[in-house]
């Protein structure tokens, strides 16, 4: 079986004592035969794009995750969009909306969300979303932005929502929080949208699913997910990872 992992921060200080091994050996040897690593700040986009660099099967994603918009400029679109001419760079994000944590005033978040969606328009890029506890405003401002292709990663909304998503053309990702015992709401995402609308991810180093919740999570850890998309939806594994290969593949690489 291969897996393509639609969601990793492999640039996290978590992975500092074994990336090599991870990535070098150990993942393409568990079946993960394509990874996108995040960015969540300019930093970590560059260190993205380096991965991508150094390994066939690595590509990139570039942004400012709504967490890390400290020094946020136009200086620092445009330092996105010129990592976004790099040919691995697959997606703008991880961009979006946190109302859990609130690092950021919320009208601030909104503006810099909506500069980095205008990004994606202007680039032609797909995009990652992030959005905590704040579901409603991240919708609205896409549905009125142009971009329509593009990943919800970590889906935390309603199945209704969900269906609109799709509606408009997204895909939905789907990660270790599926396996909980209290995933009701997800599970019925799962249950309401095609398997041709779900991306497979681990946005490890965190979020690791049953059995290995609370460890530091990585790409190989995949397998539970899909095991527990292929019960939910009553088809096999094999299917599963084979279909949300294929939806990888042609959201970012074609
Ligand atoms: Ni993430």
């Amino acid at each position: 079986m291969e897996y393509f992992e639609s969601h990793a921060h492999y640039d996290d200080r978590r992975f500092k004592h074994d990336r090599e091994e991870l990535l070098g050996e150990l993942l393409p040897a568990s079946g993960v035969s394509h990874i996108i690593n995040i960015g969540c700040d300019v930093k970590s986009s560059e260190m993205s794009v380096r991965m991508a660099d150094k390994y066939d099967y690595i590509y990139a994603a570039v942004g400012v995750h709504p967490h890390e918009l400290y020094d946020m400029s136009s200086q620092t679109i445009e330092k996105l969009r010129k990592l976004s001419d790099h040919k691995k760079v697959v997606a703008i994000g991880e961009i979006g909306l946190d109302y859990h944590y609130d690092t950021h005033p919320r009208e601030f978040q909104r503006f810099w969300f909506i500069q980095q969606l205008r990004l994606a328009e202007e680039t032609g890029l797909p995009v990652v979303i992030h959005s905590r506890e704040a579901s409603q405003d991240t919708f609205d401002i896409i549905e009125r932005s142009k971009v329509r292709r593009g990943s919800i990663h970590c889906y935390s909304g309603s199945a209704e929502m969900a269906k609109e998503y799709v509606k408009m053309g997204f895909h939905i990702g789907i990660g270790g929080v599926v396996t909980f015992p209290n995933a009701k709401k997800l599970v019925e995402v799962v249950e309401a949208i095609p398997l041709e609308s779900i991306l497979i991810e681990t946005d490890c180093p965190y979020l690791a699913p049953a059995p290995n919740r609370g460890k530091r999570n990585d790409s190989a850890n995949l397998k539970y997910v899909v095991e527990k998309i292929a019960e939910i939806k009553g088809v096999t594994a094999e299917k599963v990872a084979e279909i949300t290969k294929k939806n990888a593949e042609k959201l970012f690489l074609k």
